[in-house]
């Protein structure tokens, strides 16, 4: 069951309410549309990513670690397998997203991963409660990135990891390439053949060309008390997988 007691309608503005709208419609072919669109890339993308998300963390004692706008769980998934015993939290303001990511738990990852229905600029969860947050193509959803960014180093431990993955706005001229040819030109037409909806799937270049570049990102990041802030680039630089850890002992 996904807990909905997290849900913080208040925080949600126009846009916030515009995106969930979105994503709602999408749900139930958002897996299939990620696989065609990336010709499956996303998945070693993600298993990239999360590689040494909780790799910090002392034996011992449970690892916790955030899966933010965790949509259908394949990140939160990616994260279980690699770190079995970890417990994890995945979080989304799209409970029928969480649902649709539901069904793909089985065995101990139903136990380890409880989904909660939450906003990323109010998150229901305690002070240093978590070892790592992770996000995946979720960051640049965000009405208020400052906002957001508060809430997450409020959440993680001293020492703790912020790993993001994220289409960032392009700069290199390759990426930009690519960007105005498939993303606004071919993606909408493919988002609109599995889903049936080419607004959303122009929604996703649009979001792209607003969003920061990874290096007004990882300035963002310094200036909320994160520090060795590294950026990789994936894939001639279509994603990036910017790597953070928040000011203080381990
Ligand atoms: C592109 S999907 C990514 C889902 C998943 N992380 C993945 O990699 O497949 C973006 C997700 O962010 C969620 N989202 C957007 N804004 C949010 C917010 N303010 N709070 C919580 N979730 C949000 C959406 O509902 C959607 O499930």
């Amino acid at each position: 069951m996904t807990d909905t007691s997290g849900t913080s309608v208040a925080v949600v503005d126009a846009h916030g309410a515009q995106v969930q709208r979105m994503f709602g419609r999408i749900a139930h072919g958002y897996d299939r549309a990620n696989r065609v669109m990336s010709l499956g890339i996303d998945v070693r993308w993600r298993r990239r990513a999360v590689a040494a998300l909780l790799a910090h963390v002392e034996s011992g004692r449970t690892a916790v670690g955030l899966d933010l706008c965790a949509g259908t769980l394949d990140s939160t998934l990616a994260i279980h397998q690699r770190f079995p015993t970890a417990r994890l939290i995945a979080g989304d303001f799209v409970a029928s997203m969480l649902e649709h990511g539901q069904a793909k738990l089985v065995g101990a990852a139903k136990d380890r991963i409880e989904t909660k229905v939450m906003d990323a600029h109010a998150l229901p969860l305690a002070d240093r409660e978590c070892d790592a947050i992770f996000c995946a193509f979720g960051i640049r959803n965000l009405s208020d990135l400052a906002r957001a960014t508060a809430e997450q180093a409020r959440v993680l431990r001293p020492g703790g990891k912020l790993v993001v993955l994220d289409f960032f706005r392009p700069e290199r001229w390759t990426t930009k390439v690519v960007h105005a040819v498939y993303n606004r030109g071919i993606l909408p037409w493919v988002g609109w053949a599995v889903t049936g909806d080419r607004e959303a799937y122009q929604y996703l270049p649009r979001s792209i060309g607003k969003f920061d570049s990874t290096g007004e990102y990882a300035a963002r990041l310094s200036a909320a008390g994160f520090v060795d802030v590294q950026v990789e680039s994936l894939t001639l630089g279509i994603a990036s997988i910017i790597r953070a850890t928040l000011q203080g002992p381990t």
